[in-house]
């Protein structure tokens, strides 16, 4: 074991503690390009260490994931608060147990049966701009695919609709997202406990999710079968494998990690392709030639390659969960250096995306550098848009065929124009969504014959 871990801004803490709360992807890129593979801070008696190297990462994740704790860590507290025991912020045995419970949910052949409903709504989003380019009115689509997809996540998980609710749920997701990243990066004793009128917001649409998931789960208790998320949890709750507030729990979990996420990603896409045309028409071409003017079917949902590389290079632009932490048990050794036991470690899959010794042109767009032959060598976790390990996305197959459909369906149709002057700003808490939404004319695609 070697040195010391160089340190960032030393002797500066609060320099650091307004980096990071107000823009904490800027101080993940600041660190690495003055550090490169990792460096450290202390503020007081808090010390973090944030790790760029891959190799690092996957030690973390996967190699040595047993040293970590994940969810009860001092990092993850106020999600925890939020979401319960769920699957995302349960930790150990409990956890297991969940993920094995849950999975039957997420099998590669339920996922397909998916397919029709992701198609639904993404064929109801196309009718809603129908006309499109009569008004030439501005659109705020990331709000209206917000809504879609947590309609997508309500039949397939739930066989719910969530579309009457949908703006609201949203809404209250959002409250409560924006207050815990800020009450998990304040140095303020108890932030969350404070009667702000912030906080109180938060409390409310927290009070508001309960009842919406209270509503769900009483729907359909007493009712038996069903092999979706709910019927599952319907189940294990009548042979007692499960309490009713870790049902709830999960359920909210699933919401919240099952729309925001995805809703994320597709603003990113929608933005990227408006402002790089050539992307947009290889996108376009492919999607003409493999369907002409048939509905698409689930088979070439797979048979979309440049669709496909290019949702992969915009997660790997905009990873829709952005940051990720850890808290060591034991002592470790990352990168060379050594780890002491309760060290906290954070990694940014956004920051190791953009890893200049990773990847050629880090800022560029350029769906391509994943064509096979141009990532071969490539670290493994130089690019980890839904984690590893024991606790990688479960939702992961899932994404990627509702971004396919969703995309396929709605390119085909509409082109979308920004607002004149738009900058897209992330405005980063759990997810990385856009400051000012997503301003747009939806215009009506001239076909090439
Ligand atoms: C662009 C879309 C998505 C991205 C980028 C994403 C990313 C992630 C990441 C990075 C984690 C791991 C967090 C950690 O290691 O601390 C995670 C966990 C999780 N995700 Fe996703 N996710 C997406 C969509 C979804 C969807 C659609 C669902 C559900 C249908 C989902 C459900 C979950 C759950 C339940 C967990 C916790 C898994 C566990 O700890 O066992 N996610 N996601």
């Amino acid at each position: 074991m070697s040195g010391e871990i160089p340190q960032y801004l030393p002797g500066k803490p609060l320099r650091f503690l307004d980096e990071l709360q107000g823009d904490p992807i800027g101080m993940f890129m600041n660190m690495l390009e003055a550090h490169g593979d990792v460096c450290e801070v202390k503020v007081g008696h808090l010390r973090g260490v944030f790790l760029f190297d891959p190799t690092a990462v996957e030690r973390v994740l996967v190699t040595n994931y047993k040293n970590y704790k994940t969810k009860e860590s001092r990092s993850y507290g106020p999600l925890q608060k939020f979401l319960g025991e769920g699957l995302v912020t349960s930790e150990g045995e409990l956890h297991l147990k969940q993920r094995r419970m849950l999975q039957p949910a997420f099998h590669k052949d339920r996922i397909a049966g998916f397919f029709g409903s992701m198609l639904k709504h993404a064929d109801q989003l196309v009718e809603q701009w129908r006309p499109p380019a009569a008004s030439g009115e501005l659109i705020d689509v990331s709000a209206r695919v917000c809504e879609m997809t947590l309609a997508i996540i309500g039949e397939t998980m739930f066989d719910a609709d969530l579309r009457p609710d949908a703006a609201r749920i949203a809404e209250a997701v959002r409250a409560v997202a924006s207050r815990f990243h800020w009450t998990s990066t304040t140095l303020i004793p108890l932030a969350e406990l404070w009667p702000t009128e912030k906080n109180l917001e938060a409390r409310r649409a927290k009070q508001y999710l309960d009842e919406q998931v209270h509503a769900l789960v009483e729907r359909r208790r007493g009712s038996t079968g069903g092999d979706d998320l709910l019927g599952l949890l319907i189940e294990a709750s009548a042979a007692d494998q499960v309490s009713d507030t870790v049902m709830g729990d999960e359920v909210l979990s699933m919401v919240v990690a099952g729309h925001e996420t995805t809703a994320v990603a597709l603003g990113w896409i929608l933005w990227l392709l408006s402002t790089h045309p050539l992307v947009l028409e290889q996108v376009e071409a492919e999607l003409e030639t493999v369907l002409g003017d048939r509905p698409i079917t689930l088979d070439d949902t797979r048979a979309l390659p440049v669709l496909t590389r290019t949702i992969q290079e915009v997660l790997r632009l905009y990873p829709a969960v952005w940051a990720l932490a850890r808290e060591a048990k034991e002592p470790d050794e990352l990168s060379g250096y050594p780890i002491a036991a309760g060290t906290r470690v954070f990694f940014s899959p956004f920051a190791v995306h953009r890893h200049p010794k990773h990847w050629e042109n880090p800022e560029g767009f350029d769906p391509d550098r994943f064509l096979p032959e141009r990532s071969e060598g490539r670290a493994k976790f130089a690019y980890f848009p839904f984690s590893g390990g024991q606790r990688k996305c479960i939702g992961d197959q899932f994404t990627m065929l509702e971004l396919v459909t969703v995309l396929a369906t709605v390119l085909r149709e509409y082109r979308f124009e920004l607002k004149e002057g738009y900058q897209a700003v992330p405005a980063p808490n759990v997810t990385l969504p856009m400051r000012d939404g997503l301003p747009m004319r939806v215009i009506a695609r001239q076909k090439r014959r």
